[in-house]
């Protein structure tokens, strides 16, 4: 497929979905329950509208943001997402390198399947996410690895204490850890290009079941079609801000907690010595009913110190929605499935093409909305929809 005939995050949504089965495409676009919270995040754009100026001179525009002492060219980078490789084989590696190549932060999840040092050798830079258990035996041996390996930026997801309610996957035959199922089987004869290519290329190339190997400081991990001893929550509703505390004595680079939705657990995260916050309801995915991350921005923004780094994500699929957000005072916009449809649909190419749409309808969106760089991009270019 041409990746230049797609012209949107719509198009390459509807290319992914052509190419994956039911299952898996549930997976990725499906929320908990009613899908309250999914859809309230794709609604939430609509709350706020702009109030564009003109005769600004705006000829030359920049979208670039500083944030932990580095400058990266746009307000984008690439949510953590686990299990990425059911979508593409090595999928992983096509998010780091396209994430490099376009000079955007990827977020690399705990739940995923290339080690580390795999991706450090041939990606470059990339920041973890963990889902840590509650418990400093398996955190701190973790934390070792992940200074081994450079990785510059630890983020600590703290929405997902228990599994939630996904019926869509359950309805689907959809586990994790995998199981085989006359229902996957069918699925996969009908949709045969993702058999060969994702499905075929796993067990012909790699010759083995992937495995998580990116949980604990152990790199050979489990396999996904395993329940570690433990289980895979592995105590996470343990965790708590002891935790954080204790991580923070032995972690010196940035520390971020992700799926901040309370603005009182956002002043904490600051005044706690965390370097930044990702405010976030997991895409939908966890629990059902929370409020959508557009409209928990600004209470979060309005808790924590001037300059601390309020970042974003939820069901962004325009510049527009960058553009609101950061007029909300978000620093940083991260896109789950937007990225994931790129990957699946064109490896690294696809990655780059929808950081390529994203950028140039920011750009676009700047200009029509008169502001030059990302500081006029604030409150007084918004107004709430009558
Ligand atoms: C397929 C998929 C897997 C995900 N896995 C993780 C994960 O392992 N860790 C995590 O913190 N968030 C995970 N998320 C949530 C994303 O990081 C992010 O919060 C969400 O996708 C943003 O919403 P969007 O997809 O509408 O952009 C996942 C999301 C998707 C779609």
């Amino acid at each position: 497929m041409k990746l230049k005939t797609l012209l949107s995050v719509a198009d390459f949504a509807r290319a992914a979905g052509g190419f994956l089965p039911d299952c898996v495409r549930g997976y990725v676009e499906g929320g908990t329950e009613d899908c309250q919270t999914l859809e309230a995040n794709l609604r939430a754009f609509d709350s706020v509208r702009f109030r564009p100026r003109g005769l600004a001179g705006i000829e030359v525009r920049d979208q670039s943001v500083e944030l932990f002492g580095r400058r990266y060219p746009s307000p984008i980078g690439i949510a953590p997402m686990g299990v990425t490789t059911i979508c593409r084989h090595r999928c992983e590696t096509f998010l780091a390198e396209g994430a490099r190549e376009e000079g955007l932060p990827f977020v690399l999840s705990g739940l995923s399947t290339t080690p580390m040092e795999t991706l450090r050798e041939t990606s470059g830079e990339f920041w973890y996410q963990g889902y840590l258990s509650g418990d400093t035996e398996r955190i701190g041996p973790l934390l070792d690895r992940l200074k081994h390996n450079g990785v510059s930026v630890l983020v600590v997801t703290i929405d997902t204490p228990v599994g939630a309610n996904r019926e869509n996957n359950q309805r689907a035959g959809f586990t994790i850890p995998f199981r085989s199922s006359w229902q996957l089987f069918w699925d996969g004869v009908r949709h045969p290009r993702w058999s060969m290519q994702v499905f075929g290329r796993t067990m012909w190339q790699d010759r083995s079941i992937p495995r998580f190997t990116n949980v604990t400081a152990d790199p050979v991990g489990h396999r996904i079609t395993e329940n570690p001893p433990g289980g895979l929550r592995q105590g996470r509703d343990k965790l708590n801000w002891g935790h954080m505390a204790w991580i923070r004595e032995r972690w010196d680079g940035p520390l971020v907690l992700k799926g901040v939705a309370h603005p009182d657990d956002a002043r904490r995260a600051a005044a706690e010595g965390m370097d930044g916050i990702i405010v976030s309801n997991h895409g939908g995915r966890q629990l059902d009913g929370a409020q959508a991350s557009l409209d928990a921005l600004p209470e979060a923004v309005a808790a924590v110190p001037s300059g601390f780094p309020v970042m974003v994500d939820g069901g962004f699929r325009r510049g527009s929605h960058v553009l609101k957000a950061i007029a909300l005072g978000a620093r940083m916009v991260f896109l789950g499935r937007p990225m994931l449809y790129g990957a699946t649909v064109g490896g690294t190419a696809g990655v780059r093409r929808i950081a390529e749409i994203m950028r140039a309808e920011i750009d676009c969106d700047m200009a029509l909305l008169g502001c030059r760089n990302l500081a006029e991009v604030n409150a007084s270019i918004l107004t709430a929809r009558p």
